[in-house]
């Protein structure tokens, strides 16, 4: 992913300082986050599972919360359960929550995940080992159902149901609060979160095939754009005329090895992942600066002029060159290799990223130039198995998540939404049918990465507003029955 985050703010300010308490003031364009949560921090309990390891051991866990709708004591609590990022971002692109709160009566608070943003247990010894070890999705959903009920008593809001929301990763951490705290979490908004795939119940072409089919939906000649300048490219590579692929591509460095191609095709593929995932009907800041619509646009600059390769370079200048001022593509420094082939992101948060894809989630996805445009990358099982055995000394254990959070045995769970949209290269890695009346899957046709979750916009196509509305009275619903359970009086 990271389905993820490949954000281009590198977060390694303040690691290591002491953490900062006050407000911390944004900009940017999408949810109005300035002003509107405050940002705190909660004690949490280092090792939930084992009571020898770190004795009593707590770290500061940072959260934002905002009562500006809440009637107060009495409203639901709407929970977000961060994801592989700052708390922050993840805010600024999940007003819906706040929309929501303000219909509904509600508080809102956006917890963010061990090992994360400034959430960091051990400092920067975090990512040492052991201390690594200690980021679980097991420790991370503890970690959210303590503090929920600390919260709730702090607040005094004993009686108040709690939704879990979340997208991406964070959408599969919010089923999974629903499937293991239930006592905790009345219901889930589970957003564009791929449960099936990362369990290993997938199928590895899937995700650059749909990327690929975004691209070739904007039209057949843009997809076969991609394919033919990859095809040149890799001629290129093949006679190794490394100097004219660095001229081509305004590359800093020259290419000296085949490592160096790889690292450039995939540098190049994950642009059109970013832009598949971010395809939104209005530009953005998150994970980046996205135009709106960046796929017309990426097809627009494939099938710009005859030369395959400038048109190819400037696609990826729509994701990496944003803002105009990159003086030439990094290789090294632009995109990171991981065990997560759909990108981890940059900074620290890619190193948590990259260890949760070594131990626990599935993402072995490849690309084959068949059922899709790129070049034929692999990352099979053993790949991972041996880049993680020597990156973080740990073997990957494929079928754990799938024992661990039901698999495709979710049926008999309840108050779940599953949300995708059918232009997000995620979405097929989830729920697509509705499991039981109160396990039920929304399609929003015309949506991208999650699109539900952002606040409204006026260039927002039908399907997401229906989508929301679709949300709204199942969330209300829940909110309700969980209101008149019985043992809720003693
Ligand atoms: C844990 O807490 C107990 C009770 O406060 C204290 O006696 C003990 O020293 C603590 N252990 C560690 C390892 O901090
Ligand atoms: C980045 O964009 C600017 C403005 O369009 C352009 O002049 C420059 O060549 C681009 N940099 C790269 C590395 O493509
Ligand atoms: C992709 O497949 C086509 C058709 O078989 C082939 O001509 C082309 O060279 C391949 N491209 C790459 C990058 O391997
Ligand atoms: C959602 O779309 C998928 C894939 O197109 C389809 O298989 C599924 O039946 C749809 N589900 C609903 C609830 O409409």
């Amino acid at each position: 992913m990271s389905p993820m985050l490949a954000v281009f703010t590198v977060s390694l300010l303040c690691v290591g300082h002491s953490l900062p308490l006050s407000f911390q003031s944004r900009k940017h364009d999408g949810f109005q986050t300035e002003g509107h949560f405050t940002e705190k921090y909660f004690t949490q309990t280092l090792d939930h599972f084992n009571f020898n390891s770190v004795g009593n051991g707590t770290f500061q866990q940072r959260y934002l919360i905002t009562d500006k709708y809440w009637k107060e004591g009495y409203g639901p609590i709407f929970f977000y359960t961060g994801n592989e990022g700052d708390i922050w971002e993840f805010a600024a692109n999940s007003g819906f929550i706040s929309e929501l709160a303000a219909q509904q009566g509600g508080l809102v608070i956006f917890a963010e995940h061990r090992y994360y943003g400034r959430s960091l247990p051990f400092g920067k010894d975090s990512f040492s080992s052991p201390q690594v070890g200690l980021l679980t999705v097991e420790q991370a959903l503890a970690d959210f159902a303590l503090m929920i009920s600390e919260l709730k008593q702090q607040l005094a809001a004993p009686l108040c149901p709690v939704i879990a929301f979340g997208g991406s990763y964070g959408g599969m951490l919010s089923a999974y609060m629903r499937l293991k705290y239930p006592n905790v979490v009345a219901g889930a908004l589970a957003a564009s979160a791929p449960v099936l795939s990362t369990a290993g119940l997938g199928d590895s072409r899937q995700f650059f095939r749909d990327v690929t089919a975004d691209f070739e939906r904007v039209s057949p000649a843009c997809r076969d754009a991609v394919r033919g300048a990859f095809q040149q490219l890799s001629e290129l590579a093949r006679l190794q005329d490394y100097s004219r692929i660095q001229s081509e591509f305004f590359l800093c460095s020259p290419l000296a090895s085949s490592q160096d191609v790889q690292q450039l095709y995939g540098l190049l593929r994950n642009a059109f992942t970013l832009m598949a995932m971010m395809d939104y009907p209005y530009s953005t800041h998150f994970m980046g600066n996205m135009p709106a619509n960046p796929v017309k646009v990426g097809c627009e600059t494939m099938l710009s002029g005859p030369d395959l390769l400038a048109n190819l370079r400037d696609t990826a200048g729509i994701v990496y060159n944003s803002t105009g001022g990159l003086r030439c593509f990094d290789l090294y420094t632009l995109y990171l290799q991981c065990a997560d082939p759909t990108g981890c992101g940059l900074g620290l948060d890619s190193l948590a990223w990259d260890y949760q894809a070594c131990t626990e989630l599935n993402l072995c996805y490849e690309s084959n130039n068949v059922t899709d445009m790129f070049p034929p990358m692999a990352f099979t099982e053993a790949d991972r198995e041996r880049y993680c055995s020597q990156r973080w000394a740990v073997l990957p254990r494929p079928g754990w998540l799938k024992t661990q959070f039901w698999g495709d045995a979710l049926s008999t769970a309840s108050n779940i939404i599953f949300s995708n949209g059918d232009l997000d290269p995620w979405a097929n890695g989830g729920v697509r049918r509705s499991l039981s009346s109160s396990l039920v899957a929304v399609n929003i046709s015309e949506g991208a990465h999650h699109l539900d979750l952002r606040a409204s916009n006026a260039a927002d196509p039908e399907s997401v507003t229906s989508a929301r509305k679709t949300e709204a009275q199942l969330i209300a619903q829940w909110v309700a029955q969980e209101r008149l359970r019985p043992q809720r009086s003693l």
